[in-house]
């Protein structure tokens, strides 16, 4: 299936990485696998190349201006370029722009879509009807606790139970910044590692007062309780004198109320059962009681395998039509 991927920073390098190393699985297991063929930045689009290899190596060697056709318009190429499925994973906007743009675009083109920027979601969650209408499939796993698949389970399993309430420690960075600190480093160096890492949003403050996690948590109200709740009625309580040795950032979510706070780690022993830069994921419901899935590591590639694992689904789906 042909790809277009647009955005290619922490989130689109790596998962062209992925892509490469799991072409020849894929093609082996299902006799189909992913071509790249454009990408896209806020400098313009890449086009060209042989192959995923070929964009993938000038990538991580400073080479990729190599095949940046100039004066090109993404939303043009979006509506015009050959392919299956528009991947878009450019920066999260506080007004959701150019992503939400791009995905309409890419939909009214009759293209599946797979996201992982969470603003496109919270400034436009019909945009998730507008999918439907257009007769799309539009994913979004990535968007909420990267590689903790919330989505597929909450669609597959849970969608037998009624959900009462959820809650997690949805944000890494502020769990890694805050482990890095018990183990002795400044604020500041913790988190000018955590920048370096890729882990932080463009604007850190967002990870550590609660606003990254309030858009999760947002989302993913919206998704169960199918409401349509605004970000200025989430309870945000956290506040950077939080930011210490013991603390974790919790999100709860339930039919009318979204709150997100720091809290002593020791109170919700098992929300932050994990090391460093973790995610978790706990769910309760009339059916199966509180489960909690937990991840110990969440960054841009675990991301990025969240949004390959998207990618697979559709081609999945359209093999199977
Ligand atoms: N990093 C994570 O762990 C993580 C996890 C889950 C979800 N996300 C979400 O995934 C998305 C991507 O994250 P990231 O870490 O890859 O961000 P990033 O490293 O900052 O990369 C963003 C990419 O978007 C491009 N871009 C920005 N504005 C654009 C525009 N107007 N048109 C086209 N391209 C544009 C940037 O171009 P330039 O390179 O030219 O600046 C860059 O290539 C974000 O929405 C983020 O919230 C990230």
């Amino acid at each position: 299936m042909k790809v277009f991927i647009v955005g290619f920073g922490n989130i689109g390098t790596n998962l062209v990485r992925i892509i490469t190393e799991k072409n020849n699985e894929l093609q082996q297991k299902y006799g189909d696998s992913f071509q790249i063929i454009a990408i896209a930045d806020s400098k313009g689009v890449y086009k060209g190349f042989k192959n995923n290899e070929e964009i993938l190596e000038a990538k991580l060697n400073g080479r990729s201006e190599e095949f940046r056709i100039k004066d090109i318009d993404i939303s043009k190429s979006i509506a015009d370029l050959e392919y299956d499925i528009l991947v878009e994973v450019t920066s999260s906007t506080p007004s959701g722009e150019p992503g939400i743009t791009y995905v309409k675009r890419a939909m009214e083109k009759k293209k599946h879509v797979v996201t992982a920027n969470k603003s496109i979601l919270v400034q436009n969650f019909d945009i998730i009807d507008y999918a439907r209408k257009m007769g799309v499939i539009f994913k979004f796993e990535a968007t909420v606790c990267g590689s903790i698949p919330v989505f597929n389970t909450i669609d597959n399993y849970y969608s037998k139970a009624k959900i009462k309430k959820v809650s997690g420690a949805f944000n890494a960075t502020s769990s890694y910044i805050i482990r890095m600190m018990e183990n002795g480093f400044s604020f500041r160096d913790a988190l000018d590692i955590a920048i370096k890492e890729g882990l932080t949003e463009r604007n850190y403050e967002d990870d550590l007062l609660g606003i990254d996690s309030a858009r999760k948590a947002l989302i993913l109200h919206n998704y169960i309780f199918k409401k349509r709740m605004k970000m200025n009625e989430i309870e945000n309580l956290a506040k950077i004198e939080d930011v210490k040795p013991g603390m974790g950032l919790i999100s709860e979510i339930e039919d009318s109320k979204i709150t997100i706070k720091y809290v002593e780690k020791s109170e919700k022993s098992k929300i932050f059962d994990f090391n460093g830069a973790g995610m978790s994921f706990t769910i309760t419901t009339d059916l199966f009681n509180t489960q909690t899935l937990i991840v110990d590591q969440d960054g841009p590639w675990e991301s990025a395998a969240a949004v390959y694992s998207d990618l697979v689904d559709i081609l999945k789906v359209r093999i199977l039509e």
